[in-house]
């Protein structure tokens, strides 16, 4: 199996980051990339959004960011728009590359607890997200279930 990785999102690789879709079925459920790094450039003056590819072994696979997030009056450290091109998916990129997240997010910002939002319908990402230790809080916001990563137990 191909290594997954997540390399930062630079000047060598955004073009190839803009190239990648999801089905057309799956539109509804995640902003474009070309979006979210716009939403990177400019919604967050404090800088606290870091975009990554999705790497397996040399090929751009898919894209996903952590930024802080706000939800239901709460903000904290939240997982974005996981995403892994119609053509590489299934495969368990987007499981892994959701491990890596988490422990790239532990190691670099010790959170006590890591957000991640879904819209409501979206069963796949609900499976894979409660299949790693995320629990739903309750909260629907704008359409989108807000699950939480507990992290106040040490590693
Ligand atoms: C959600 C997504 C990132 C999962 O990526 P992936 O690489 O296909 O997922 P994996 O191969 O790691 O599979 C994870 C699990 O989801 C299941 N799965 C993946 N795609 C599926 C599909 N289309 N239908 C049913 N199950 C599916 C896998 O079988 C696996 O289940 P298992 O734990 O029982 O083995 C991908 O489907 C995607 O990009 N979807 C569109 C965008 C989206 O919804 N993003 C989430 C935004 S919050």
């Amino acid at each position: 199996m191909a290594e997954i990785t997540l390399k930062p999102i630079t000047r060598e690789n955004w073009r190839a980051c803009t190239l990648l879709k999801v089905a057309d079925d799956q539109r509804s459920f995640v902003a474009p990339n070309m979006f979210s790094l716009l939403q990177v450039l400019y919604q967050d003056p404090t800088d606290t959004f870091a975009p990554f590819g999705i790497y397996a072994d040399e090929t751009m696979v898919g894209f996903i960011m952590y930024g802080m997030g706000e939800f239901g009056g709460m903000h904290g450290w939240e997982i974005w728009r996981l995403m892994i091109d119609q053509r590489y998916q299934k495969q368990g990129y987007g499981r892994l590359a959701l491990q890596q997240m988490i422990t790239l997010m532990r190691e670099k910002l010790q959170p006590d607890a890591i957000y991640i939002m879904f819209e409501v319908g979206n069963d796949v990402a609900q499976a894979l997200y409660a299949g790693l230790g995320f629990t739903d809080t309750g909260i629907i916001d704008d359409g989108e279930h807000v699950y939480k990563l507990d992290l106040s137990e040490p590693f």
